[in-house]
């Protein structure tokens, strides 16, 4: 695939939404994930368990790629580890305006404002409930509505949970999307102990008939080290599995700055933000937590760095869009 660049080039002169709403579009199609194994090498292997769930590898599609899981075996085929799908909400929404996808190629980065487009939390289930390829755990990553309020989102994140319960391996609760208002309020520190409590309890009473599955946090990386420690001792005292270390961030200081952009900037200029929020968990949670560490990573250093901060599992979305599709390999074999 070193002829990425090349594709590269020509499909960076389309609008950003296009291109990737066109990329789905033929990855979706089951001629075209048949297909791809014999185009790619097989899926690199560095089996990895986490809450007791078996990784052929622990890098994974972080959400926001495939919100309505439509294209599971190809993701597969490109030797992913995991994908988180999402974000969910209960009710299908279109979200922002579009433009919503800005390339920043000179930075390495993104910015979006998408707030959520998904075919919601019914049509999503049921499209999970197709078989899926083995030993690549699926995530469903769920949200509130944009017509929730703040203080009914707690109904949605369960409502969610409730739908997709049966039918992924784990959970991410995403409080930390900058393109939902008021969301990230929902990391304060009373909020955040009321939801991950209704969340847990809905999760033990759906535990006895499917299994106890993980409900990991998904957090951003402009929270300071108090709020860190308030989630971080939420989440143990409300017993959930994990954190997701780290949505966009609002600071775009690393863009040029003539051009003013709603939105979450994603990208290499995140890497040492979500790195210094792994760190603070880690330390603030003992260790007893694991990570999943997103955010700027696209080069095996990066990758590297990621896990010696702390985390078990690393995420990619950036990094898939300027690397390619053979990024997962990248990230474990070649030292470049
Ligand atoms: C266009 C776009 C859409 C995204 N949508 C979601 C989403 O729906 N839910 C979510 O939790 N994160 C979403 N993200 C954030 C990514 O999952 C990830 O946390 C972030 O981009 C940092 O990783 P990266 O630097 O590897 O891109 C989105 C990111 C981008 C660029």
């Amino acid at each position: 695939m070193t002829l990425y660049p090349l594709i590269r080039s020509i499909l960076f002169t389309q609008d950003p939404e296009f291109i990737h709403d066109v990329a789905l579009g033929a990855l979706k199609i089951p001629a075209v994930s048949r297909a791809l194994p014999s185009f790619l090498p097989p899926p690199p292997s560095c089996p990895t368990t986490v809450w007791g769930l078996q990784f052929r590898n622990p890098v994974g599609l972080a959400a926001g790629f495939d919100k309505n899981a439509e294209a599971i075996n190809s993701w597969a085929a490109m030797g992913f580890g995991f994908v988180e799908i999402g974000t969910v909400t209960p009710r299908p929404q279109h979200g922002n305006p579009k433009p919503r996808i800005h390339r920043f190629p000179a930075q390495r980065a993104i910015v979006n404002s998408m707030g959520f487009p998904n075919h919601g939390a019914d049509a999503v289930a049921k499209r999970l409930s197709s078989p899926r390829p083995p030993g690549m755990p699926i995530g469903a990553n769920v949200g509130k509505n944009r017509g929730t309020s703040i203080e009914s989102a707690a109904d949605d994140y369960v409502e969610c949970l409730r739908h997709l319960y049966p039918h992924a391996d784990y959970f991410a609760l995403n409080i930390s999307s900058p393109n939902t208002p008021g969301l990230r309020h929902l990391q304060d520190a009373n909020a955040i102990r009321d939801l991950l409590s209704a969340v847990a309890r809905e999760r033990d009473s759906l535990a006895t008939d499917a299994g106890r599955k993980p409900v990991v946090v998904k957090i951003a990386p402009d929270l300071e080290d108090d709020q860190i420690g308030a989630i971080v001792a939420a989440a143990q005292e409300t017993g959930i599995d994990g954190i997701v270390a780290t949505n966009t961030t609002t600071d775009h200081s690393a863009l040029p700055n003539h051009i003013p952009l709603a939105g979450g900037m994603s990208g290499l200029p995140l890497l040492d933000l979500s790195l210094r929020i792994v760190r603070i968990v880690r330390e603030r949670s003992g260790g007893a937590l694991p990570i999943i560490g997103c955010g700027g990573i696209s080069k095996r250093e990066h990758f590297e760095r990621m896990i010696e901060a702390g985390a078990s599992l690393v995420q990619v979305y950036t990094g898939f869009v300027y690397e390619g599709p053979l990024i997962a390999h990248h990230l474990l074999h070649a030292r470049r």
